[in-house]
């Protein structure tokens, strides 16, 4: 979708900004572009859309060379938002967000419910806000007009410098889980930039860490954490990080060890004793060497109480169980499936080591998720 080959860039003055990078983005995929100020992100980044022309190597989109295609045309069909956000004082909202669709010539009533639309999408009511002007909008109010802006016209590339770096935590944090959220449903590729390494590990698929003007590593996110490839990456990421990304979390950090567990021999008598005296609705079923043979739901012992010997015959499968390999991520997205609001955890062999219940898990990542990610 987009790739840079042996790209340097050398400003007017002799300064080289950019040095040889090649690296290559696929559709859809959001990648952060992170390093110290002067590194050469912006330039790295204006120069996809020719905001600034690259002075050596080649630029694909698409497969073309990104200079044989009409300068504005290629500006028009790539978004891009910018921390000082760059709306027009005198234009209201909607004049804002029209104005590459103006551009191209679309007629206005397609334009009117373009802006309704992307208003929408951006959370902000078009009733109440179309007509307003920036300087009426909030600082975190008028970043969504930017995005909306750069989505106005459908682009298949955003490309975004800073574009929450002025905003104040709270909304920064509920940006950004909003931006993941548009990323999933729209699937454009993303280009990011930031000096913010928990924003990048929030944000990417992927991240290029730069320094003076060359890309050091471009890796996900795991990856960048767990095989820094250069010493300034691993000092760039901060040694003592503080994980609160889910998918880095790993899901022994936040699992109960205390399980209770059954052989399926047992009496439907004692199990529903251990079950009323331990406050639990499921029994975790275990062999001699304590690996998983299923669940038993207090429910169906009640129920069937005079009809069994033993729990065995009430026996569910034991899915869905997580390795102790997995992630928090792993288990946020398999206690959706899960019918008993819990989770075994089992090493290589099978043996229980743990289990995640909903109430630990929403505890455990409460603190740490936005609630947009949440609503997911
Ligand atoms: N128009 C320009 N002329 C000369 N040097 C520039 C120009 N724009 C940027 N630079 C220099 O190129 C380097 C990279 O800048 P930039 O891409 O803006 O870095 P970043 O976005 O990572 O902070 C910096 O040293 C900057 O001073
Ligand atoms: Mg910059």
């Amino acid at each position: 979708m987009l790739r840079f080959e042996n790209v340097s860039k050398v400003y007017d003055d002799g300064f080289q900004a950019v040095k040889s990078i090649s690296f290559e983005i696929q559709q859809g995929e959001f990648l952060v572009l992170i390093g110290p100020s002067g590194s050469g992100k912006t330039t790295t980044m204006k120069m996809i859309n020719r905001m600034e022309p690259h002075t050596s190597g080649t630029i694909y989109i698409d497969g073309k060379d990104n200079n044989t295609y009409n300068a504005s045309e290629l500006r028009r069909s790539i978004g891009y938002v910018i921390q000082q956000i760059g709306l027009f004082p005198h234009y209201t909202i909607e004049k804002n967000i029209a104005i590459v669709p103006q551009l191209k010539g679309w007629n206005p009533k397609e334009i009117k419910a373009r802006v309704d639309e992307l208003l929408e999408l951006v959370g902000l009511n078009p009733e109440v806000f179309a007509n307003r002007y920036p300087k009426e909008l909030s600082g975190g109010q008028q970043q969504r007009i930017g995005i909306a802006r750069a989505l106005a016209s459908n682009p298949d590339i955003i490309l975004m410098d800073e574009p929450f770096s002025a905003l104040d935590p709270i909304t920064r944090d509920q940006l950004q889980g909003e931006l993941i959220t548009l990323h999933k449903k729209l699937n454009k590729t993303i280009v990011f930039v930031t000096h913010d390494m928990d924003e990048a590990l929030k944000m990417g698929d992927r991240i290029a860490i730069m320094k003076d003007g060359k890309l050091l590593q471009l890796d996900t996110p795991e990856k960048l954490l767990h095989e820094p490839a250069h010493g300034f990456v691993e000092e760039f990421i901060g040694k003592h990080r503080i994980i609160q990304n889910p998918e880095l979390m790993p899901v022994i950090d936040i699992m109960s060890e205390t399980v209770v567990t059954s052989l399926p021999q047992r009496s439907p008598e004692k199990a529903l004793a251990l079950i009323r005296q331990r406050k639990i609705t499921n029994l975790i079923v275990v062999d001699e060497e304590n690996k998983l043979l299923g669940i038993v739901s207090a429910y169906d012992v009640i129920k069937q109480l005079n009809d069994i010997q033993t729990i065995d015959e009430v026996l569910l499968p034991a899915e869905p169980f997580l390795f102790d390999s997995a992630t928090a991520k792993d288990a946020i997205i398999m206690m959706d499936e899960s019918p008993y609001g819990m989770i075994p955890v089992v090493d290589e062999r099978k043996k229980v080591v743990g289990l995640v219940t909903r109430g630990s898990l929403l505890s455990a990542m409460s603190s740490q998720w936005t609630d947009s990610e949440v609503a997911e």
